[in-house]
């Protein structure tokens, strides 16, 4: 038996900025409202036909790989989380596999959604527990500008949200008291269409009846959500999530030295960071600056908190994640 141990992270994020006067320039909002209910000063969004969710997601990866120090042909295995793949069909993974030129390894991609980088390091790491593999890079990485409804109709969602890619690389663990030391997930899905993009998923419409009546007003092509339904669940469960990892390993709040939540609002990180007593060093926020990157977020605020020297050998580290399925998620990991 081994664990899996993080041993590079990298993001990317378009250096396109968009702020909140930027945006009460299209719609019916302003800066105020947006920071007060969310934290969000700006986010960034990719100039089309510059950047994609897989052209992120490989600029994360090659920093991931170099700052690891092994060589992209001794990866053998690629998971990518997203909601937002370039195709419907084939997923981001073997993009990546193509676009940084590995072997043909396998590559699985992981659909959810806020958790879905938790759920895609738990799948990597349960290879590397069984030895079946021994380096696996995991990304994460969103295009969130291209499907937000950027009139006053969709403000609720659309100022939330923003673009960027995360990427760590994992590899064997022969001391198990280091790396990742357990992670926990979960999912409820009777909430499913409380925060959904409802189109193009099969179950919606016949192609036909999409050819015969195209209809762009229609809004199943557009994000909903449910946000104060979303809220009252994702502090029940971010907390429930983080206190079952916790335990399992025989731990307790006080015993965390980084949170890194998922970033999908400020006041839902608050929230936990006061329900656990932790201090302003012990969580780490950047929702400010990019919004909510949905499969991004998690990676791209450990690379930066990383980067920061904030977190560092024999640290607890702990991430948590919830968001649309419902499904939550945490990983607790001894750094
Ligand atoms: N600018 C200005 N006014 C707005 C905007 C906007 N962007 N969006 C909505 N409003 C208006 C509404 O129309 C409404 O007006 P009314 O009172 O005249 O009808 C008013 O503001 C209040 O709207 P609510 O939807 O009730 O606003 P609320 O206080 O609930 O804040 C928010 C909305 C920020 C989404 C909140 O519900 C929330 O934090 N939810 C948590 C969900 C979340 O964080 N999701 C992130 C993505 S999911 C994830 O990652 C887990």
């Amino acid at each position: 038996m081994y664990n899996s141990k993080i041993i590079g992270l990298g993001y990317y994020v378009p250096e396109k900025v968009v702020t909140n006067d930027d945006l009460s320039k299209i719609m019916d909002t302003n800066d105020a409202w947006i920071q007060e209910r969310t934290g969000i000063k700006e986010r960034r969004y990719v100039v089309k036909g510059e950047d994609t969710t897989t052209t992120m997601g490989v600029k994360a990866a090659k920093i991931a790989i170099e700052r690891s120090g092994i060589d992209k042909d001794d990866i053998d295995f690629i998971v990518f989380a997203t909601l937002s793949p370039d195709y419907y069909f084939p997923g981001p993974g073997v993009l990546v596999q193509r676009d940084l030129g590995i072997k043909t390894v396998g590559a699985l991609d992981v659909r959810n959604q806020c958790s879905g980088f938790v759920y895609a390091l738990s799948v990597a790491d349960q290879y590397i527990k069984t030895g079946m593999y021994k380096n696996i890079l995991v990304i994460g990485s969103e295009v969130h500008s291209h499907g937000l409804d950027m009139t006053t109709r969709g403000r609720g969602v659309s100022v939330i949200f923003g673009d960027g890619a995360g990427a760590a690389v994992l590899s064997r663990e022969e001391d198990t008291s280091k790396g990742i030391l357990s992670t926990h997930l979960h999912s409820e899905g009777q909430h499913a269409e409380e925060l959904a993009l409802i189109a193009p998923g099969m179950g919606k419409r016949w192609v036909n009846d999409i050819i015969a009546d195209n209809n762009p007003n229609d809004e199943s092509y557009l994000p909903h959500m449910n946000g104060q339904f979303v809220f009252k669940n994702a502090v029940v469960r971010f907390s429930e999530v983080i206190m079952e990892g916790l335990t399992k390993n025989n731990l307790t709040p006080s015993d965390i030295d980084m949170l890194i939540p998922h970033q999908a609002n400020l006041r839902i990180s608050q929230f936990i960071q006061k329900k656990f007593r932790l201090g302003d060093n012990q969580v780490f926020n950047n929702i400010m600056k990019y919004g909510n990157t949905t499969a991004a977020s998690i990676p791209i605020a450990l690379t930066e908190a990383w980067e920061a020297g904030m977190v560092n050998d024999g640290d607890l580290v702990v991430l948590a994640a919830f968001g649309s399925g419902f499904t939550w998620a945490s990983a607790i990991i001894r750094w």
